[in-house]
């Protein structure tokens, strides 16, 4: 029998009792729909599985975002369909700690929701624990709701982001967390900003307010102005007794809903422990594609 408890007063579900290695059900199916439409972010307590596995069960939700260069890219140890994130090379050795990588690191530091930043409709991110360090090393994972952020929100802030769009800025955002982004990156990696609403409405009816790590402005607002605001918000729903810390165990896999909840990465500040973690990332619709193919399919169709 699957079990749903709830591990924070304001969200995130512990669901026990499902085995992944098995074909999945509806019943499955239904029951981890049912506990993220109420807690929005949820850990599926399971023994290892395997990339495979992971990827079926992603897909019962929709279809996957492949990261960037899918197809293109040396196939390394994992699933290609998955995203990385950890300390490990394409070989699986641990990458050394420098200045540089931990400076890195800091952009998955801040809050944020996954792929926001893209203009794809992103529905869940499913993070799965390969391998983890014991939990006073360092790697734990943080959340916040973001309809409970938005009922702790005074009103005259309400009132200010009512109707409006969010600015989301993957280069910005970056520089703004104090990481060094030049000319070149940007050529590199192209990213123009896009845009969500301020405020978005769950299926309950429940509001949530939409900021977070990429989201650097308000449209219709001057850039110091809107960023301001989104700092002011982003402060209040990160508060202490918003968060949930999840310290992983090998099996894992935390889901989050990137529309109505955020998460941040803590730093891993040692390389003498490994920490191997996967993620399938869901659109709402659509085919299954990396974003920059889908921005250039966008620019295509718009010529
Ligand atoms: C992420 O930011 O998507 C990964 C979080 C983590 O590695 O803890």
């Amino acid at each position: 029998m699957i079990t749903v408890n709830q591990l924070h007063p304001l969200f995130f579900g512990e669901i026990v009792g499902a085995d992944l290695t098995a074909e999945p059900t509806e019943d499955l199916r239904q029951t981890v729909q049912d506990a993220m439409d109420r807690h929005g972010v949820c850990v599926v307590r399971q023994g290892p599985i395997t990339d495979e596995e992971h990827i079926r069960f992603a897909r019962l939700f929709g279809p996957l975002e492949l990261p960037p260069g899918y197809g293109t890219r040396p196939r390394g140890r994992m699933a290609p369909e998955l995203f990385f994130a950890g300390n490990l090379d394409l070989e699986g050795n641990i990458k050394p700690l420098t200045p540089a990588s931990q400076n890195v690191a800091k952009g998955a530091e801040r809050f944020h929701a996954d792929s926001s930043f893209n203009p794809l409709p992103s529905k869940w991110s499913m993070l799965r624990g390969v391998e983890c360090p014991p939990p006073e090393i360092g790697g734990d994972t943080l959340f916040v709701d973001l309809r409970a952020g938005y009922a702790a929100l005074p009103q005259a802030l309400k009132d200010r982001i009512d109707g409006k769009m969010g600015i989301h800025d993957f280069w910005m955002g970056r520089k703004y967390a104090g990481l060094e982004v030049t000319d070149e990156m940007k050529a590199n990696m192209p990213m123009p900003p896009v845009h969500h609403p301020l405020v978005r409405v769950s299926g309950d009816g429940r509001k949530a307010v939409f900021v977070g790590g990429h989201c650097v402005g308000v449209e219709g607002m001057g850039e110091e102005e809107g960023h301001a605001l989104v700092e002011e918000i982003y402060d209040i729903i990160t508060q202490p007794e918003f968060i949930h810390r999840h310290h992983w165990t090998v099996g894992d896999i935390v889901i989050w809903d990137n529309r109505f909840a955020l998460h941040a990465a803590t730093p891993l500040d040692t390389d003498q422990y490994r920490r191997d973690m996967r993620r399938a990332t869901i659109n709402e619709s659509g085919d299954e594609i990396d974003s920059y193919e889908y921005r250039r399919r966008q620019k295509e169709s718009a010529a």
